[in-house]
């Protein structure tokens, strides 16, 4: 199942009831894509009262918020904007792209696996959705690379996987990590101005969808957490206790893949990390970094409905070792 591109990966076909949403034919007109860039970034729900976590009012009004924040956009219209050659030579040079086209082909596969085992027609459809946006970010970025003459290395088999939902939760809890870092180096590169604006804005939906996404999870893990009972429950956290086990395995570069051939790919998985320098060449210190992250991830999730809970690992974490190094430069 590798290599598919989006006409291809038929998430319709993985997941009953589900269809691809419909995408216009021609690139919008500027104020056709102003409207859906400010509907895909604002959604309040009609309904009234609190969204009590597990309740049947919290599940439906997560999966609207998906589904009316969905912003058609197709991959095949968007704008690669000629770079300069000092542009396209960082571009090209970025130690990213294999590993972003493998977890976009990753997450598709294992979104759709787990939307697939769902009993709940709502919930299904939203992780289906969310499968099927995975797949076009891959194609986003297969035309990219198509574009500026990027070299890939062979992708290896996408493996449907024995346990869905551990699948999912890797995936899910992997874009809380990613996405708070990624929000905070596209606003370094952008502010650095190394890259064309209009190359940024190709970007920018991709961004917010990572923001949607994380937002449907964190949604998804409080439904569904609320609605074990409490011996399903025990196993769910010893779960996500493990997820997250494996995830600062993966991070302190433990983990190993391997390419089509069989060879070892080396993959930077501290990337969102490491790479501000990349970025720019204005300097940034950790510091300013950690913060401009922060006030990224608040400004992309401004727009939606307050109810809604948000992912809070990472900015808790970060907030923490904020505090911790204030206090240690105090002293
Ligand atoms: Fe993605
Ligand atoms: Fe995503």
């Amino acid at each position: 199942m590798s290599n598919l591109a989006l006409e291809e990966f038929d998430t319709a076909r993985l997941i009953p009831g589900f269809s691809a949403p419909e995408l216009p034919r021609e690139r919008p007109d500027p104020v056709a894509l102003a409207a859906a860039e400010h509907n895909t970034r604002n959604w309040t729900s009609a309904e009234p009262g609190p969204f009590k976590p597990g309740s049947g009012l919290h599940g439906r009004e997560t999966c609207r918020m998906f589904r009316e924040t969905f912003n058609p956009y197709r991959p095949s219209v968007l704008d690669w904007p000629e770079l300069e050659p000092a542009a396209l030579k960082r571009i090209v040079a970025l130690p990213i792209w294999d590993i972003a086209v493998q977890t976009e082909g990753k997450a598709r596969l294992r979104m759709a696996a787990y939307a697939a085992t769902l009993d709940d027609a709502d919930m299904r459809g939203a992780l289906a959705l969310n499968a099927w946006e995975e797949s076009r970010h891959k194609e986003v970025l297969s035309r990219m690379v198509a574009a500026y003459g990027i070299g890939l290395a062979s992708e290896p088999p996408y493996v449907w996987p024995r346990d869905a939902e551990w699948a999912y939760l890797v995936t899910g809890y992997s874009e809380c990590v990613d996405s708070f870092f990624a929000f905070g180096l596209f606003e370094v590169a952008r502010r650095s101005g190394i890259f064309p604006p209009e190359l940024i804005d190709t970007f920018e939906p991709v961004m917010q969808e990572e923001c949607r996404h994380i937002l449907l999870f964190a949604n998804w893990a409080a439904w569904h957490r609320a609605r074990l009972s409490w011996w399903r429950r025990i196993r769910f956290e010893l779960k996500v206790a493990a997820v997250w086990v494996f995830l600062g395995w993966e991070r302190i570069g433990l983990a190993r893949t391997l390419d089509a051939e069989g060879n070892e790919q080396k993959h930077d998985n501290n990337f969102t990390v490491n790479g501000a320098q990349s970025m720019t060449d204005v300097d940034i210190s950790v510091l300013e970094f950690m913060r401009l992250c922060l006030s990224e991830n608040d400004r992309r999730f401004a727009g939606y409905d307050v109810r809604l809970l948000r992912p809070e690992t990472m900015p808790r974490l970060v907030r923490f070792a904020l505090r911790f190094i204030r206090g240690k430069k105090r002293q």
